[in-house]
């Protein structure tokens, strides 16, 4: 029987393993080696404690100096933040700590240690971490948040395969515009006029005509002139398409969706949820589902009754979202609104010809609208009349009309905002943490 690295019956006495420090649980009291990198220190005469990252979690190394050779010790005594280097060491239990584990370090071997990282430990105007972002995605709010992105980016692509959808990809390049032609960023395009894309769907209806059951999943892009705190040039949405399927089935289907998504948060994240200092509790309801369906007017009315300065046929602004969401301990979906506020592709309410068959979800605690969806017009004659109305250009949408001329059928979509479901669910202020690289009217580095 020959030993191999991996072979777990290999002698730890011995063999040391290379692990991640999220993995410290399954080995203490072992010997092992890990690759980290530095993001402070502390010593005091015969005692360095150095706080250490890897990637998948932050925990202390503790380097004595009778426990190692002097050249060792010298070492971890020059170690500057952000320095990388091997450890070995044994894992123990720490109670005190956030992560619950450290490292008794007995070995070490610097790879790379250099001076001057911009980044310290102290308070940093927003302005000069995300001057430094390629830099501040290393420290631990930044890590929780992209952690939790992930989680939520598992989530839906599990989800979407259980409910049986697959994976559809759409165009960035695009030649029309779906959700209105004032925010689009145009772009040269040999001897034509581009756009680049706001929306995916259009082409989600194709795929859904194809496949069935389709969702779209990647970069969207507005020109909105907005310095909100929910607005980005760029952000990341997800669409899925759904062939056969009315309105309320969808509305069914986004519910189970925002469920299972915050449930594996709240499963795989308790770590992340605890540095960003996010109650899991606050999330909790989301996974129960039974969100409240709003129609448009009620909405009014509840507007109108407290006193806010609102008719019908507005839009909500912020405020207003602000306002509904504090009603409610999990989000809400706002139904059936005014044609006059939405766009041309949408079926109108046959009970009411003034309003869509459509939705938006408002997220719980002032966080507004991270969804927006409908049942789309199937009939080729009525969609037609609704593209020429929005004084849009038919022949544009001559392949969308092919949609339904050829084997229309009634069928729904919607689109979730990536970035503000994140923003949401880890209480941030402002919805350009919840992307590694955030695209906004006055930043684009780096
Ligand atoms: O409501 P929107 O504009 O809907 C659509 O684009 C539809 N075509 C979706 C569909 O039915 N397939 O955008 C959908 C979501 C919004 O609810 C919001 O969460 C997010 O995209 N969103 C933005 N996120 C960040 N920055 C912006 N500028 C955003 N604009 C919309
Ligand atoms: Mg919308």
């Amino acid at each position: 029987h020959v030993h191999c690295i991996n072979d777990k019956k290999v002698d730890r006495n011995f063999m040391t393993e290379l692990i991640s420090i999220k993995d410290s649980s399954k080995h203490v009291d072992e010997e092992v080696k890990m690759h980290v990198w530095l993001t402070d220190k502390r010593s005091s005469g015969k005692i360095i404690f150095l706080q250490l990252r890897d990637g998948t979690a932050f925990f202390q190394g503790v380097v004595r100096k009778n426990d190692v050779s002097e050249e060792v010790f010298e070492a971890a005594k020059t170690l500057r933040q952000e320095a990388s280097f091997y450890i070995t060491g044994t894992v123990h239990e720490d109670a005190r700590s956030h992560f619950g584990y450290e490292i008794q370090i007995t070995d070490l071997k610097v790879v790379s240690n250099n001076e001057s990282y911009p980044i310290g430990n102290k308070e940093h105007g927003v302005d000069f971490l995300l001057d430094h972002r390629h830099l501040w995605l290393r420290s631990k709010k930044p890590f929780a948040i992209m952690q939790i992105r992930n989680t939520m980016f598992k989530a839906t692509v599990d989800f979407f395969e259980k409910e049986g959808f697959i994976k559809f990809d759409a165009p960035i390049f695009m030649h029309s515009a779906p959700e209105g032609t004032t925010q689009l960023f145009h772009v040269e395009y040999f001897d034509h006029d581009a756009y680049l894309s706001q929306s995916g769907q259009l082409y989600g209806e194709a795929g859904a005509m194809a496949y069935g059951k389709i969702f779209t999943f990647g970069p969207t892009f507005r020109a909105e002139e907005s310095k909100g705190r929910r607005h980005m040039t760029e952000f990341w949405m997800m669409e899925p398409e759904m062939a056969w399927m009315h309105q309320d089935e969808s509305l069914d289907l986004q519910e189970r969706y925002l469920a299972y998504m915050v449930k594996q948060v709240l499963d795989k994240n308790e770590y992340e949820l605890k540095i960003l200092g996010r109650d899991p509790e606050k999330l909790r309801p989301t996974t129960e589902g039974n969100f409240v369906r709003l129609p448009y007017d009620d909405a009014v009315k509840m507007l109108q009754e407290a006193g806010r300065d609102f008719k019908w046929g507005d839009d909500f602004g912020a405020p207003d979202e602000g306002y509904i969401s504090e009603q409610y301990d999990r989000p809400v979906f706002i139904v059936n609104y005014p044609t006059s506020i939405k766009p041309f592709y949408m079926k109108k309410n046959p009970d009411n010809p003034k309003e869509y068959l459509c939705a938006d979800v408002i997220a719980p605690e002032g966080y507004g609208e991270i969804f927006g969806g409908s049942e789309r017009e199937g009939n080729y004659e009525v969609l037609k009349q609704q593209i020429i109305d929005a004084g849009l250009n038919l022949e544009d949408y001559q392949w969308y009309l092919d949609l339904r001329q050829f084997g229309g059928v009634p069928h729904s979509g919607f689109g979730m905002g990536f970035e503000r479901t994140i923003a949401w669910v880890c209480h941030l202020d402002h919805i350009r943490e919840a992307i590694p690289f955030p695209r906004l009217i006055n930043r684009m580095q780096p």
